[in-house]
């Protein structure tokens, strides 16, 4: 009968054979770097972007948009180059999402101007009747906390420095209140009058939304 009627060396060659396989399917790949792609233009978000995506969890927006362009057909022509891996490498946690009340987000960056986002945000039944996006037009009430910006950077090791964290803010900053900012008008329409020279909620999503995909667009145009 041979192994068969010795159950205890059976189990044991059993268990080194899964053993192996665990190792070889699991564990192998896990340090592999073919299966974890790095692509030199995909750049990690700013400390802005990276408060943006803060609260666009904190709003749960991906319960109603997904963060990721299928491969079919049907989905490039609406939204653009498909997903590729490696435009995910920052994100943690990843906001694929798996409901589309809304459509997909992923190559929203460049899509639009920063003003047609503030409008959009602040009532997005002004701009498309029948849209049951909530609006969010009181983000731009909420001053941007970026005090904790830098530790969040380091934990999710960006590799930005504090003095870089701290010059990202300001350059943002100067940026959405500067007099020739190009959205300046409808950012003023928008936002309560004590909080236009400052940093509010309600830009950081936008610079958010303005980074999705951007990256990929830009490699396209470099090609
Ligand atoms: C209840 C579902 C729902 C939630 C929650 C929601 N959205 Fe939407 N969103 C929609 C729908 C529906 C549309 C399409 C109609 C429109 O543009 O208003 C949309 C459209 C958009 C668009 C324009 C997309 C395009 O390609 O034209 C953006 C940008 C957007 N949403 C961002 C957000 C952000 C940021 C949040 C969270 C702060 C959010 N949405 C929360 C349902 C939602």
């Amino acid at each position: 009968m041979g192994i068969y009627s010795k159950p205890v060396v059976f189990a044991v060659l059993s268990a080194v054979v899964i053993l192996i396989g665990t190792i070889v399917t699991v564990f192998i790949p896990l340090f592999m770097p073919s299966t974890q792609p790095v692509s030199p233009f995909i750049k990690p978000y700013t400390a802005i972007e990276l408060e943006g995506r803060d609260i666009y969890i904190r709003e749960g927006c991906n319960n109603c948009h997904t963060q990721t362009v299928r491969p079919l057909r049907t989905e490039v022509l609406r939204y653009g180059e498909y997903s590729k891996p490696e435009e995910f490498a920052y994100d943690r946690p990843f906001l694929w999402g798996s409901r589309r009340t809304g459509p997909d987000l992923n190559r929203i960056g460049g899509k639009y101007s920063d003003s047609w986002h503030y409008r959009h945000m602040h009532s997005p039944q002004g701009m498309f009747e029948k849209s049951n996006m909530p609006p969010y037009g009181w983000l731009a009430g909420n001053a941007l906390d970026t005090r904790h910006s830098f530790r969040k950077i380091s934990v999710l090791e960006y590799g930005y420095s504090k003095k870089e964290v701290a010059q990202q803010i300001a350059d943002y900053k100067a940026k959405v209140t500067a007099p020739d900012y190009d959205s300046r008008e409808t950012r003023d329409q928008v936002t309560p009058e004590k909080l236009r020279s400052e940093l509010t909620e309600m830009d950081a999503i936008i610079a958010y939304m303005q980074k999705l995909g951007r990256d990929v667009k830009n490699l396209e145009t470099t090609k």
